[in-house]
């Protein structure tokens, strides 16, 4: 079994981005992360961070088919992209939203997602551990 970890737009830049808003992890670390508590659950990682919303949208149709579902944080692209949304709905697989801040204590901009609506679960406010949360969420979904 294959999970995708899918990051967006300016996540290369974790650890030295705003770090008082995301921590001091690198995305190696998140990568790192993610590879043993997918290996715990018993996946296989695919691991893809792109700035791009079109890579990232080849990206969710390359997986129909190849992976039993994605772990996403969209960035910015969450409160923009109703493309990444169409794209989901897409591809019909259980998507796991990820936002390593707490979005809701932010920014107004930063409250609407089109990703929520199409995704299984949202996990939001819990640092870079949401990815290692949203894996095994994943793995309960698809057992
Ligand atoms: C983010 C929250 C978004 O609002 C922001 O644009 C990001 C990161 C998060 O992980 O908290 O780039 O998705």
């Amino acid at each position: 079994k294959r999970i995708l970890v899918l990051n967006g737009p300016n996540l290369n830049l974790l650890g030295t981005r705003e770090p008082a808003v995301y921590g001091h992890e690198s995305l190696k670390d998140v990568e790192e992360l993610c590879r043993a508590t997918a290996t715990a659950a018993g996946f296989e990682v695919e691991f893809l961070q792109s700035n791009h919303e079109g890579v990232l949208i080849d990206a969710i149709h390359a997986a129909r088919g190849t992976v039993s579902g994605i772990v996403f944080n969209p960035g910015a692209y969450t409160h923009t992209s109703i493309a990444l949304a169409d794209a989901i709905s897409g591809v019909e697989l259980p998507v796991i939203e990820v936002h390593i801040s707490n979005v809701h204590r932010r920014e107004s901009f930063r409250h609407h997602s089109y990703i929520s609506p199409v995704a299984a679960s949202v996990i939001v406010g819990a640092g870079t551990n949401g990815y290692s949360l949203a894996i095994n969420q994943l793995a309960h979904l698809t057992r």
